[in-house]
């Protein structure tokens, strides 16, 4: 098992690593051989979209997901998020001159089809609504909202990256994606082969009361 990496951050401004981000490490961790074997002899693209602490972009770094020859861009709306994100990887002595961190909405400024490897554990815990984005950097509990808050189904953020996984998404590239159960993530995967694409189920695992799931999209 490959480790976890260190992460020391303030919880108070970003998402605490949580059972969501374990498993996501769990299902890279099983995908490492397939990822070599499809991006070895080019330069990849990863963006993990809400990279929060910075804990999953770490470990692809640190485990050179997909391959040595890789840059990483992490996204997340949340401005303190990509100082945790620098930090955890200056931390576990990753390469910072391949990390990239960006504050943006989902995935927006990447030129067309350009991703080779997105990764997303979106806020997807069902609410009224999806806060809106704070005014303030200071304004801290508010940012942790977005976080975890996914609107209708919990799907209101995971929806609008989905509508957009063609443009974003390289010919070659795969997508993996969180969801909990109340997600309905077998609707959606339906959804995604309707469209001609594979969907696989990686990982699942119950955590407390909520059951997690990682799939895989792909052309
Ligand atoms: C559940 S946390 C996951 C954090 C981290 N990836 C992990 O697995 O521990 C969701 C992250 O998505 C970010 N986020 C929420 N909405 C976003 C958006 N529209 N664009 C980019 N990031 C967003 C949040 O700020 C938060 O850091």
């Amino acid at each position: 098992m490959l480790p976890t990496p260190y992460v020391s951050c303030d919880y108070n401004k970003v998402y605490e690593p949580s059972e969501d981000s374990f498993l996501l490490l769990d299902a890279l961790e099983k995908e490492l051989p397939s990822l070599e074997e499809k991006f070895a002899d080019k330069l990849s693209i990863v963006c993990e979209i809400g990279c929060g602490s910075g804990i999953v972009t770490t470990f692809m770094m640190q485990n050179c997901i997909p391959s040595k020859n890789t840059l990483y861009f992490p996204t997340d709306i949340n401005p303190w998020a990509l100082e945790s994100m620098r930090e955890t990887a200056d931390k576990n002595n990753c390469q910072t001159n391949y990390l990239n961190p960006i504050r943006m909405d989902l995935a927006g400024s990447f030129r067309p089809r350009e991703v080779d490897v997105l990764v997303f554990n979106p806020p997807y815990v069902p609410a009224h609504d999806v806060p809106n984005v704070p005014s303030h950097k200071s304004d801290i509990d508010q940012w942790l909202d977005l976080a975890l808050l996914g609107g209708d189904d919990g799907m209101v953020v995971t929806n609008r990256l989905l509508d957009c996984l063609d443009e974003i998404l390289a010919p070659e590239g795969v997508a993996y994606i969180l969801f909990c159960a109340r997600n309905k993530p077998e609707q959606v995967s339906e959804r995604i082969r309707s469209w001609g694409w594979n969907s696989e189920l990686i990982e699942h695992r119950k955590a407390g009361w909520e059951v997690l799931s990682v799939y895989k999209f792909y052309r």
